[in-house]
């Protein structure tokens, strides 16, 4: 099951970890609070760190929850186990509902549009009522929050398999691929039993940021213009449970109040640094790429206002959306502040 995320540091977490734990031990608190898939985190909490992982928005903190805090299979009582609730969900009939209209390739969408093709019309009917089943058992009591939180994370990452995109949900392809063709599964999840006591939350970073009482604070921010809040609203959608006017040819949620102040030349640099100057931290890590929204040099230069840097490098491949000129090898850097006593 991938995850399909902009900045996913899956592959690059345990270099990451290994920096953080050049500086503080093992067993010690560290937040990740713009975690996307959790990777980072979850790694952390592999190494026997207590984390604190948050986002600003909804699928990132199922990722967390589920990554973080279901250490072992829940029990799902009211369905005889898991692996029964799993089969459940995947025998539902499709059914004609908001992802079959909106999203799905027979639909029809509210505001007159083209059908949108990010899911074979089947897929989309059986995306609605798997939807409809576990809000359902959620809101009868069936299921606790932490299996709730286990089948959205299942729905989502059933989802990532299927959708017809070339990367990211800021459109649909033309037409439906082989890989839209095969029906959607949810596959059961590994459950990690990590020893640290984590806290999962949700919200933006600047309300987050001053409240973390942590060792270390690692930050992976948004580097390019492309909200996340839009690529994503698919699965933003099936992590609120809502259904939002879809709005234009894609379809996207409003997402307007999500757009993240990183993303924006003009923002990024002022942001970064009202975001250090609330942290009470004494090590701060940031991700971030040398061709981002802040260039290397003013990066570094935001971050040594407030103590000491070094720069660790790490040659990666770039997963790119659609393939695309700027894909290929480059150099992810890892910037270590460490703060003056404040
Ligand atoms: C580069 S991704 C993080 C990737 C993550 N480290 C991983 O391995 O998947 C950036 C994340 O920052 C989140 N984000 C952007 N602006 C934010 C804000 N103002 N507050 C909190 N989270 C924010 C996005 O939702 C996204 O999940």
């Amino acid at each position: 099951m991938s995850y399909r995320y902009l900045g996913n540091k899956t592959k690059l977490a345990e270099w990451i970890v290994d920096s953080i734990a050049t500086v503080v031990s093992p067993g010690a608190a560290v937040a990740d609070p713009m975690c996307g898939t959790a990777a980072v985190a979850l790694a952390l909490a592999k190494r026997g760190y207590s984390v604190h992982a948050s986002d600003s928005l909804t699928f990132p903190v199922i990722h967390a929850t589920v990554r973080l805090l279901a250490k072992e299979e829940p029990e799902f009582d009211a369905f005889g186990g898991y692996g029964r609730a799993l089969s459940i969900l995947n025998s539902l009939p499709s059914v004609e509902g908001y992802f079959y209209r909106e999203f799905g390739a027979s639909g029809n969408p509210a505001n007159g549009r083209r059908p949108r093709k990010y899911f074979s019309a089947e897929n989309a009917g059986r995306i609605d009522a798997i939807r409809r089943f576990v809000a359902s058992a959620h809101e009868r009591g069936n299921i606790s929050d932490l299996e709730h939180a286990v089948l959205l994370q299942n729905l989502l990452l059933a989802v990532n398999e299927v959708a017809n995109i070339a990367g990211t949900y800021g459109y649909f392809r033309s037409e439906i691929g082989s890989n839209a063709k095969k029906k959607l599964k949810l596959v059961p999840l590994d459950f990690v039993n990590t020893i640290g006591n984590h806290v999962v939350t949700k919200g933006d970073i600047a309300q987050v940021a001053p409240n973390l009482h942590v060792d270390a604070v690692y930050l992976d921010p948004p580097y390019t213009k492309r909200q996340y809040a839009g690529n994503y609203h698919i699965l933003e959608t099936i992590a609120r449970e809502d259904n939002p006017e879809a709005m234009g040819d894609g379809g996207l949620r409003p997402w307007q109040e999500d757009a993240s102040p990183f993303c924006y030349k003009r923002t990024a640099g002022k942001f970064l640094r009202s975001i250090i100057a609330s942290l009470d931290t004494s090590n701060v890590f940031v991700s971030y790429s040398d061709d981002g929204q802040i260039g290397p040099e003013k990066l570094k230069s935001i971050l040594s206002e407030f103590g000491s840097v070094s720069i660790g490098e790490h040659e990666y491949n770039r997963y790119r959306s659609n393939g695309g000129a700027k894909a290929g090898r480059i150099y992810e850097k890892l910037y270590h502040l460490h703060m003056e006593q404040r």
